[in-house]
């Protein structure tokens, strides 16, 4: 278990970004719903990992035979089962568990989901059925750049490899056949400085967080002034305040 990152998920115990004001405009296409879409029908047993307080599951999720969503956090769990009463013909299952620790049966899901967190390829391979589906999204090393640039720190900033391939070499290592590595492109921009400060607060953007070492993280509870103003000046448009995200997406089958 990564007792630092558990720590700082039970804390905040949501992952819902609704009081944040910003437009996202997509530079590429690849999306993570339209994904599980295509690789689902109404029988799939599906398993999201690491689903924070299932704001998205219940929200995106496409209609499918059964869905078990999991998380480390039992505050996230918490607040999951609470969001589930707001869907009440959604069929879905909020448990806690550590995804480097999953207890499932081997071959028991037809298609596995893991949007922004930690996976165990694995694992995953063996709780997957044959010809199942595994579909990641992920926050990659180049996210908000110029933004980490700035203040020389931030999630994944000082590792050597991103991400996106040591996901991409630990699915190789773990048997998928075939994997698919996407890279996706999406500019934000926050209405005030308020918000985009309220994003840095809550998430691990500029954090000292590594991907190579889990247990490398320390959340930071403010951030300074000075950079902030400088990156603000800098990106400030007509729209908002510009934010340059880069995600990669994975499509890998068992
Ligand atoms: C960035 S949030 C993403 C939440 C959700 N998937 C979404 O896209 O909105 C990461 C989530 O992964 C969970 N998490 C991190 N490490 C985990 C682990 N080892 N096992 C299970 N959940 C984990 C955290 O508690 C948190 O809820």
């Amino acid at each position: 278990m990564q007792e630092k990152e558990h720590k700082y998920y039970e804390t905040i115990g949501n992952w819902d970004f609704d009081q944040i004001k910003y437009k996202t405009e997509k530079q590429t296409n690849w999306d993570f719903y339209e994904k599980i879409k295509e690789y689902t029908n109404k029988d799939s047993v599906c398993l999201d990992l690491g689903t924070g307080g299932g704001e998205k599951v219940l929200k995106y999720y496409p209609e499918v035979g059964k869905i078990y969503a999991t998380d480390f956090s039992e505050e996230m769990i918490k607040t999951a089962k609470e969001n589930l009463k707001a869907y009440p013909t959604r069929y879905v299952e909020f448990m806690q568990m550590d995804n480097l620790n999953m207890i499932f049966p081997e071959s028991t899901f037809d298609l596995i989901s893991a949007r922004h967190t930690v996976i165990d390829a694995k694992q995953i391979y063996n709780k997957l059925k044959d010809n199942g589906i595994l579909i990641i999204e992920g926050v990659d090393q180049k996210d908000c750049w110029e933004l980490k640039e700035l203040f020389g720190r931030g999630q994944a900033f000082h590792d050597k490899t991103p991400i996106s391939k040591i996901d991409f070499n630990n699915l190789k290592d773990a048997g998928f056949t075939k994997i698919e590595l996407t890279e996706i492109r999406e500019d934000e921009y926050y209405e005030t400085e308020e918000d985009l400060l309220a994003l840095l607060l809550k998430t691990p953007i500029l954090d000292d967080f590594s991907e190579e070492d889990n247990n490398n993280f320390t959340h930071r509870k403010e951030i300074e002034k000075e950079l902030f103003n400088k990156y603000v000046n800098e990106y400030k448009t007509e729209k908002g305040i510009l934010l340059k995200r880069v995600l990669y997406g994975i499509v890998a089958k068992k």
